[in-house]
């Protein structure tokens, strides 16, 4: 894969919600929004869903509410053989401009203890551990919050 040259970071359309649904599917381990979820969601004037797309593929997606002063991170997925191309870091960056451009000065999130991966991936994002939420998920695993704050 060609990330540099080729990615496009886009809104998402209608027609691009099967693509997302499907890519959600590579992770069964995970909470998913299937695709009357990923609908509902344009539903919402405070959600807006970012597609990666790649010759003309959709590659992951960013999933988020505006919420000034803060940003709602629900979710962010990348198709499993496309890992490790920078294309979550891409995604993150188009929501940073998206929280500048709406004065907000921190982004949100929880996600489950057992995530190694995407804890991994907030924490090079700059996110800081600001609390827990025990058996959040499925009365089982702990949620671990976590929070950036935005430089203005
Ligand atoms: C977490 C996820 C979105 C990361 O996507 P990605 O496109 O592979 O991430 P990037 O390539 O932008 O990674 C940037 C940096 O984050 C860190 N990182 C990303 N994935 C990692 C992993 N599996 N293990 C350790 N560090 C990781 C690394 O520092 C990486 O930089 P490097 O590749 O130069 O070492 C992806 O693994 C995924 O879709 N997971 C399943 C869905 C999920 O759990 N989403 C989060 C909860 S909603």
């Amino acid at each position: 894969m060609n990330a540099l040259f080729t990615m496009n970071i886009r809104r998402a359309f209608t027609e691009d919600l099967e693509g997302l649904a499907k890519i959600e599917k590579e992770y069964p381990e995970y909470p998913a929004w299937g695709l009357m979820g990923l609908k509902a969601e344009f539903e919402n004037k405070h959600s807006v869903t970012l597609v990666a797309e790649e010759d003309g593929g959709a590659r992951g997606f960013i999933n988020f509410w505006i919420l000034p002063p803060s940003i709602q991170l629900n979710g962010i997925v990348v198709s499993r053989e496309y890992r490790r191309n920078k294309i979550a870091s891409e995604l993150m960056s188009k929501m940073l401009e998206y929280a500048k451009k709406n004065s907000c000065l921190g982004i949100d999130l929880e996600v489950n203890i057992k995530n190694e991966a995407a804890i991994s991936f907030y924490n090079k994002m700059d996110f800081k551990k600001v609390g827990q939420r025990l058996k959040f998920y499925n009365g089982k695993d702990d949620a671990i919050l976590m929070k950036r704050q935005i430089k203005r």
